[in-house]
C-alpha cells in the first residue's frame, strides 16, 4: 500500500502537477512510497462516455482501491475542480475512498477561487466516503512559474504550508481508527453546560 498521487490537470507541464511533485519530493524524503494517476493519460473514451467497464477504468479503480492515501491535485477551472478530474471521479464506485485519508491540492490564476477546494472538491470526497480530508494546499499561478527551462518551479514560500500538509498525511498513514467509538464510563462523561 502505497499513497497515490492523482493528477487532474488534462495539461502538460501542469502548474498543479508541479505542487503534486513537491508533495511526492517531500514523502520520497519522509521513505513513503508513491505512485502517480494522471488523469489525462487515461483512455479518453472512458472517461467522456463513463465506461466503468473498460479496461483503463478498472485498472484505475483498482489503483484507487490499493491506496492507502491519495494525494489529489487540480487546476481551477470556472471556480471549481477541472473537468477531466470529475469525469474520473465519477467511474469510482460510491464508497471508493472509504478508510482513506486524501490531501487535496490545486492551482488558480489568482487567490480569488482558493475556497473552491473545500466548496467543490471537499464535498465529493466526503460522498465518496474519504476517512479523513486534510486541509487542502491551494497555489497561485505567480507561486508556481515557468523556470527558463521549461519545467514550472514551486515557490520557497510555499514550503512550510506543503511540509504541513504532508505532515499530516504522513500521520495518516497510522493504523486505521476502530470501527465507532470506545465506550466512555459514566464517571467520566463530562458535561460543560
Ligand atoms: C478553462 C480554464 C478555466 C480557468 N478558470 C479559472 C478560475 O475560474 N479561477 C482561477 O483562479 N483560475 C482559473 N484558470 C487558471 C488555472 O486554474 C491556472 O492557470 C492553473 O494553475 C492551471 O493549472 P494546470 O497547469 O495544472 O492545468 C482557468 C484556466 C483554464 C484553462
Amino acid at each position: 500500500m502505497s499513497v497515490l498521487l492523482i493528477a487532474g490537470s488534462p495539461s502538460a507541464p501542469s502548474r498543479s502537477s508541479a505542487l503534486l511533485e513537491a508533495v511526492a519530493h517531500r514523502l520520497a524524503q519522509r521513505r513513503v512510497g508513491v505512485q502517480r494517476l494522471p488523469v489525462r493519460e487515461l483512455e479518453a473514451q472512458a472517461l467522456l462516455h463513463g465506461d466503468f467497464g473498460s479496461a483503463s477504468a478498472r485498472q484505475a479503480v483498482e489503483r484507487v482501491a490499493r491506496a492507502r492515501a491519495l494525494v489529489i491535485a487540480t487546476p481551477v477551472y470556472k471556480a471549481a475542480y477541472s473537468g477531466v478530474l470529475k469525469a474520473f471521479l465519477d467511474l469510482l464506485p460510491q464508497t471508493a475512498l472509504k478508510g482513506k485519508t486524501v490531501l487535496p491540492l490545486a492551482t488558480g490564476g489568482s487567490p480569488h477561487h482558493m475556497l473552491a477546494l473545500d466548496y467543490a472538491l471537499r464535498p465529493v470526497l466526503q460522498a465518496l466516503a474519504a476517512r479523513h480530508i486534510l486541509p487542502g494546499v491551494y497555489a497561485t499561478d505567480a507561486q508556481v512559474a515557468l523556470a527558463p527551462e521549461g519545467a514550472y518551479q514551486v515557490h520557497p514560500d510555499l514550503a512550510p504550508r506543503l511540509d504541513d500538509a504532508v505532515d499530516a498525511l504522513v500521520e495518516g498513514l497510522g493504523p486505521p481508527l476502530p470501527h465507532g467509538f470506545a465506550a466512555v464510563p459514566f464517571a467520566q462523561v463530562r458535561c460543560s453546560v
